[in-house]
């Protein structure tokens, strides 16, 4: 799988791109590149962004920027990417993230927009495939968002994730019909006066498979 995220601020990603499954699902010939905006802008003074037409408070991410970045880094027109990948504009307008989404947009390559000020012109719909959210909040810009996208993504990318049982069995997964996950518990058995269900401790495997059952029917809380 190749994904590729464009945004102002690549360095914000420097600490993700490091983490141990991350960098496993790149060894296994996965391919995670971030671009920065500003290197292909074909405006003066490295400029990316302009004020609202209408008037308005602050600026916003220019669509013949973020054609250029993505013409370049491609070869291709930017209105034609779609056609080989999904990409997806981050934003509080858009679809929400669940597990589901994730395991679309982990089923081909993947191109992720990051916006910043007040977004990118509204002209961006001409390139994006998906406009994607987080969650009913404003962030300052598409980065955290971004790496909430990537991390639910890689999570399903084969290999990424060394035990593939605590990827399958998660919470939201099809295989817990969208519930919780079971709690889980471990050593000491005996803290304060905070217990573990005596289950866990009986070695009775049925009853523990049972118990766990039990757990995931219920809603969060
Ligand atoms: N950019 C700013 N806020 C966002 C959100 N809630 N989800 C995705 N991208 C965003």
């Amino acid at each position: 799988m190749k994904i590729d995220v464009f945004s102002l601020f690549p360095e914000a990603f420097t600490w993700y791109l490091d983490q141990v499954h991350v960098a496993r699902a790149r060894s296994l010939g996965n391919d995670l590149r971030v671009w920065n905006y500003r290197d292909y802008t074909p405006l003066k003074h490295a400029q990316v962004d302009d004020t609202p037409f209408g008037g308005g408070a602050g600026m916003v991410m220019r669509i013949d920027v973020v054609c250029a970045a993505l013409e370049a880094v491609y070869e291709a027109d930017a209105a034609r990417v779609r056609e080989t990948r999904r990409v997806v504009e981050l934003t509080p307008k858009g679809r929400q993230l669940d597990d589901a989404l994730a395991a679309e947009l982990a089923g081909g390559d993947l191109c992720l927009l990051c916006g910043r000020y007040e977004g990118i012109d509204e002209r961006v719909t001409h390139v994006v495939s998906d406009r994607v959210s987080i969650g009913p909040y404003v962030l300052s810009g598409g980065e955290v968002a971004a790496m909430a996208v990537l991390d639910a993504v890689i999570r399903k990318v084969a290999g990424a994730v060394s035990n593939p049982e605590s990827v399958t069995a998660e919470s939201f997964a099809p295989e817990l019909d969208g519930g919780v996950e079971y709690p889980h518990y471990t050593r000491p058995a005996e803290y304060r006066a905070w217990t573990v269900p005596e289950v866990l401790l009986s070695g009775d495997h049925a009853k523990v498979a049972r118990w766990r059952q039990e757990q995931i029917r219920r809603p969060p809380t």
